[in-house]
């Protein structure tokens, strides 16, 4: 076989970039930066104009932006090696996994969320970043004395958020009121300019994060080592692929965790079954594969294939013991005869 050298584009090359997918949760940031110093995120960077100055303002700051859509990276990328800036690292996420899964409690100096997405009809509210849940999250990450700074020209979003800043019990308005309409020593972003020219009036918070310790520990997700079963069965990997006729969906009663077995495929190279599995956990959603192989002593093992680089969470755990049962139940002298799955 002809072999394609095929040298990467930017993107993972780029020590700019931090691949939230693979990345150790929590994350020590320190150690991706390199140095100890003040954790800023900027939240939903959009094209890089903000934290591409706060970067050049601020060269003793450790600065993560994150930004869920994946032009931004690439544009605010841009901006910052214009910049020749090297205290900003990249990722691609929604904020909340992030907050969430990578950053450990009371580590965040400053946050900044800039005109987030309004979501204008109110069937989409729910999509809103701010939220009491959020408020809860970002309290647990910041230190105190934390500074929270949010931005909106929405004035329905800005109602929005003033009713959930002046009930958190989590951070105080480090002005007399819970919003300004002016900054003179703002960083401008694109969309507030583009407010700004039109005539529409932003809302800025200046928030800071006090002593109160929040109600949820919001712990980082677990990870569960190699969860797999072994099983005896008198199907083989194929045979068990020919009873996949539809799509299987299975869900944990009242937790949020789901896994939809796709398809099942037959890999030629390691005689094995794969089947194709999307799982959701409540921050983290993965579209993975399991392979189910016959062993020497004829056995079958069910585990987690590398494909799609799976985190073995919850949901993954889960969706291991749910294909193992649904390849017992296809042959009554299916048996169980190990598993690590509890
Ligand atoms: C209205 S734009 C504002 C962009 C920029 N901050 C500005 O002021 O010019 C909102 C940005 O937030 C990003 N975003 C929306 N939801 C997000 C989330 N959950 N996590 C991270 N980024 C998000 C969008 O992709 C978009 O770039």
């Amino acid at each position: 076989m002809k072999i394609i050298n095929y040298q990467l584009p930017t993107i993972n090359s780029s020590p700019i970039f931090h691949s939230s997918n693979r990345a150790e949760w929590p994350t020590d940031w320190d150690t991706v930066f390199g140095r100890k110093s003040p954790f800023v995120i900027e939240i939903g960077f959009g094209n890089g104009r903000f934290i591409t100055e706060l970067a050049r303002k601020r060269p003793s700051a450790n600065i993560l932006g994150i930004e869920i859509a994946n032009p931004s990276l690439v544009r605010g990328a841009r901006k910052l090696r214009a910049a020749q800036v090297n205290n900003v690292r990249l990722t691609q996420a929604d904020a909340k996994y992030i907050l969430w899964a990578l950053c450990r409690p009371q580590t965040i100096s400053e946050l900044y969320i800039n005109f987030p997405d309004p979501w204008r009809r109110e069937k989409h509210y729910h999509r809103r970043l701010i939220s009491d849940q959020f408020l809860e999250l970002a309290a647990s990450r910041m230190i105190a004395g934390g500074q929270l700074n949010i931005a909106t020209d929405h004035a329905d979003y800005a109602q929005w958020i003033n009713e959930r800043l002046e009930r958190t019990p989590y951070f105080h308005s480090r002005r007399s009121t819970t919003f300004v309409t002016g900054d003179a020593y703002r960083i401008n972003t694109k969309y507030e300019q583009q407010a700004v020219d039109v005539g529409r009036i932003c809302h800025y918070y200046h928030w800071e994060r006090g002593e109160r310790e929040t109600t949820s520990s919001f712990a980082s997700p677990q990870e569960f080592h190699m969860p797999h079963a072994i099983i005896q069965t008198p199907l083989s990997p194929p045979q068990i692929g020919e009873r996949f006729t539809e799509k299987i969906e299975t869900a944990v009663a009242d937790q949020d965790i789901r896994a939809t077995f796709l398809d099942a495929y037959h890999s030629y190279r390691y005689d094995s079954l794969l089947v194709e599995t999307f799982v959701h956990d409540p921050l983290v959603q993965q579209h993975i594969a399991f392979a189910v192989r016959q062993r020497d002593d004829g056995s079958c093992v069910v585990k987690l294939h590398d494909i799609g680089f799976p985190r073995p969470t919850l949901g993954v755990k889960f969706a291991v013991g749910q294909l193992t049962k649904w390849i017992l139940s296809l042959h009554p002298d299916g048996k169980l005869i190990h598993s690590n799955l509890g």
